[in-house]
């Protein structure tokens, strides 16, 4: 009954699969799509399409040759890289720690790229992620008709990364089940696949990443310690974004002219004004949310500047670039605006961006691809804020 159902998942993702290898549309379109159809579906399906398009993302980085620049590298991140070039030159399993949106997923790319595997597959897994069914086949693969009728075999995880990096990213979310799983992997260096006979040795470097107190998570019996010890042999912990001010003027540039780049406005730098209020602000979204911010600034500027002091919210937003705006001021005492409530800020910044993409959601001009967000996410939070595409559109 089980094995028929994970038989099913895998027939849909495969034919999936090669239809997305045969599509002329454009790949960011049918990444969002891939998303988009995933939220429909059950867990495991959900699971198996995620992974499609994230791994149709990191080929797509990997033929624009999209080797990140990270800021910061020679200032607040020194210390970090320093880290990355001599753990890169060992096959050492590395463990970055840090809040989110600080660049765990960038430093673990650096490893990568600055050890001999550079050339290898860099793979990226979720591992909060896995459907309890799917544990084995996704880490180990399975042979042909491992379960009734199973049409073709798949490579797991560890086949597929072999000469390259593994990044077991959230591996703090990784289920009981898989813990038990992957020690075995990690202590014998062998496995084989779901069905299959044969013992399989590959050659993989492990690099994984949390946000989680791990120590913790292990003291509370929520992490297993063996796995715990495999996994922190080197740790390399992510200063927040608060504690590096020094980086905030690269950082501001980097995203000032990124965000004109992808809404194709003349680029606009900050000011000293705008960098000493970037600098004051705490940023617990860390680098991720000042790219956002630093987005919003360069939209609600509309390519004549930037409105940073606006995107932090410390000062009112003009009238009229906020349609029926009149009683959504922030109220002014003596001089000084409060801001605004959360989700009055949400609903502003989504009306902003409905604007921008004249009432367009989705696809690659949609306010979804704009704010970073998930289409089908970005219209349930339109539909609880009562927030319409339509009176966005243009007339006719
Ligand atoms: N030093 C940096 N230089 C340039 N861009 C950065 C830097 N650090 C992070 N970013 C960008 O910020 C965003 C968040 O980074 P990343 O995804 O690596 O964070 P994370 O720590 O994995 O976050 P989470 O815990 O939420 O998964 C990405 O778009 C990344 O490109
Ligand atoms: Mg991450």
């Amino acid at each position: 009954m089980e094995n028929n159902s994970i038989k099913q998942n895998y027939d849909l993702f495969e034919r999936i699969e090669l239809l997305a290898g045969q599509c002329t549309g454009s790949d960011a379109e049918l990444d969002d799509f891939l998303s988009e159809l995933a939220n429909h579906l059950g867990p495991a399906a959900r699971h198996l399409l995620l992974r499609l398009a994230e791994e149709r993302r990191t080929a797509r980085l990997k033929r624009a040759g999209l080797n990140e620049a990270i800021v910061g590298a020679e200032d607040g991140l020194r210390e970090v890289m320093a880290a990355v070039r001599q753990v890169a030159r060992s096959d050492a399993p590395v463990l970055i720690l840090g809040e989110t949106g600080t660049g765990k997923e960038v430093v673990a790319r650096a490893v990568h790229s600055h050890s001999r595997r550079a050339g290898g597959a860099f793979l990226r897994v979720n591992c909060g992620a896995i459907p309890p069914e799917l544990i084995d086949s996704e880490l180990f693969g399975h042979e042909r008709g491992s379960f009734t009728g199973a049409v073709g075999t798949r490579k797991g995880w560890f086949e597929r990364a072999d000469g390259g990096t593994l990044f077991l990213d959230e591996i703090g979310e990784l289920p009981a089940a898989a813990q038990v799983r992957l020690l075995r992997v990690l202590q014998d260096g062998s496995f084989q696949r779901v069905g299959g006979e044969r013992v399989l040795n590959v050659d993989v470097r492990l690099v994984a990443a949390t946000n989680r107190d791990l120590r913790r998570s292990v003291t509370e019996g929520a992490f297993r310690e063996d796995l715990w010890f495999r996994v922190a042999v080197f740790p390399i912990p992510l200063p927040p974004l608060r504690e590096r001010p020094q980086d905030v003027p690269a950082l501001a540039a980097h995203f000032a002219l990124r965000a004109a780049e992808r809404l194709g406005l003349p680029p606009r730098m900050p000011d000293a004004a705008d960098l000493a209020l970037l600098a004051a602000y705490p940023w617990p979204g860390n680098v991720r949310e000042f790219a956002s911010v630093m987005e919003r600034a360069a939209i609600l500027g509309d390519g004549r500047r930037l409105e940073v002091a606006r995107a932090l919210g410390v000062v009112p937003p003009a009238v009229a670039m906020l349609p029926a705006a009149a009683d959504t001021q922030p109220v002014l005492h003596g001089g000084e605006a409060v801001p605004v409530s959360f989700v009055e800020a949400s609903r502003r910044h989504i009306e902003e961006a409905l604007r921008r993409c004249h009432g367009r959601v989705e696809g690659p001009f949609g306010a979804a691809r704009l704010l970073e967000m998930n289409p089908h996410t970005l219209r349930s939070k339109m539909r609880r804020l009562g927030i319409e595409a339509k009176p966005y559109r243009p007339a006719g």
